[in-house]
């Protein structure tokens, strides 16, 4: 790059302009300007001679990608979640990531109580029975759902969205739990009140039980046929974090047994493919990864990329980088 050559950004999906003008006034921005995310060998065809990107949680940013970006100093995730991108394989090459943590924690911890509020009040099959021409009046014991009231919501993964979930409970005059998760307790700053079960321990005694971890190795399938056996038959599960934290093989298993009473899931572990078991079920509420899905949160995520792609090209340190453990 010569002294007036502006730095090249390559912007993988449909953002509102406003969202990316000082962008525009700083770099020569390619654009892929639609909502459908680029293929692979597009994206890795693009970031030839990129100095930064802004991507998405669904564009996988591989050992692939990086190795023909040999200029790429940023990559910019207009999400928290980077499982998407090889982070360390990235930092080896010196690249920066940097996500964007805090601002979509109220759109997800909102999102995540409209499906357990959906699903244990049946929310979905009402609305269904109603445009089916199905609803034949009042009945006493039509649709009986399940109350919050005295239960108790199981948080997996206490980090920022798990608590802002957790906050919202005593409200309805719920208690909560949390597993004891080390390595998101540890990153917690503000103190999170509430008894720390092992994941066992939660799963035997949660009415409700709310997924938000990252997906990691560690995590992939964390819900599965011997973790769902532990749930009570009455209880319902919710995630919000990423498809691959719950097998949904297994998932549509127990829900065939009746081994839990229901789930809202707004993640798949084959986005945006939707396990055709699970989808039959009248007992499970899906939404389209909505979580951060609010006009204000997805401006925030996008102006908060944008910055910190600014700030590593101009050679200072970024807003919110990722740090290695995420
Ligand atoms: C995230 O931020 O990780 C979401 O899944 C995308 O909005």
């Amino acid at each position: 790059m010569t002294l007036e050559e502006k730095p090249r950004v390559l912007v993988t999906r449909r953002m509102p302009s406003a969202v990316l003008s000082p962008l525009y006034r700083a770099c020569e921005v390619d654009f892929h300007d639609h909502s459908q995310a680029l293929t692979h060998t597009a994206l890795c065809d693009r970031l030839v001679e990129k100095d930064g990107l802004i991507c998405m949680f669904n564009d996988r940013i591989d050992e692939a990608a990086l190795s023909v970006a040999s200029g790429l100093k940023v990559i910019a995730a207009v999400a928290v979640g980077v499982d998407n991108i090889d982070v360390p394989a990235a930092k080896a090459r010196g690249i920066i990531v940097t996500n964007t943590p805090d601002i979509l924690t109220r759109a997800t911890a909102e999102l995540t109580w409209g499906l357990l509020l959906a699903v244990t009040r049946r929310v979905g099959e009402g609305d269904r029975v109603l445009r089916d021409g199905g609803w034949t009046g009042w009945t006493f014991d039509f649709l009986l759902g399940t109350e919050l009231h005295g239960k108790q919501l199981g948080i997996i993964g206490a980090g920022r969205i798990g608590q802002a979930v957790a906050a919202v409970a005593p409200a309805f005059g719920m208690r909560v739990v949390c597993a004891a998760w080390p390595r998101q307790t540890q990153r917690n700053k503000k103190p999170f009140e509430c008894p720390v079960l092992s994941l066992d321990e939660l799963l035997l005694t949660s009415d409700i039980v709310s997924l938000h971890v990252p997906l990691t190795a560690e995590t992939h399938h964390l819900i599965n046929r011997r973790t769902l056996v532990r749930m009570k038959r009455s209880a319902f599960l919710i995630n919000t974090s990423r498809g691959g934290v719950v097998d949904d093989v297994a998932l549509a298993w127990a829900l065939d047994q009746r081994l839990i009473a229901g789930a809202g899931l707004d993640v798949f572990e084959d986005e945006p493919n939707v396990n055709r078991e699970l989808a039959k079920k009248e007992n499970v509420c899906l939404t389209p990864h909505l979580g951060s899905a609010t006009r204000e949160t997805r401006t925030a995520m996008g102006e908060l990329a944008v910055r910190n792609v600014l700030e590593v090209l101009a050679g200072r340190s970024p807003v919110t980088p990722v740090s290695l453990n995420v």
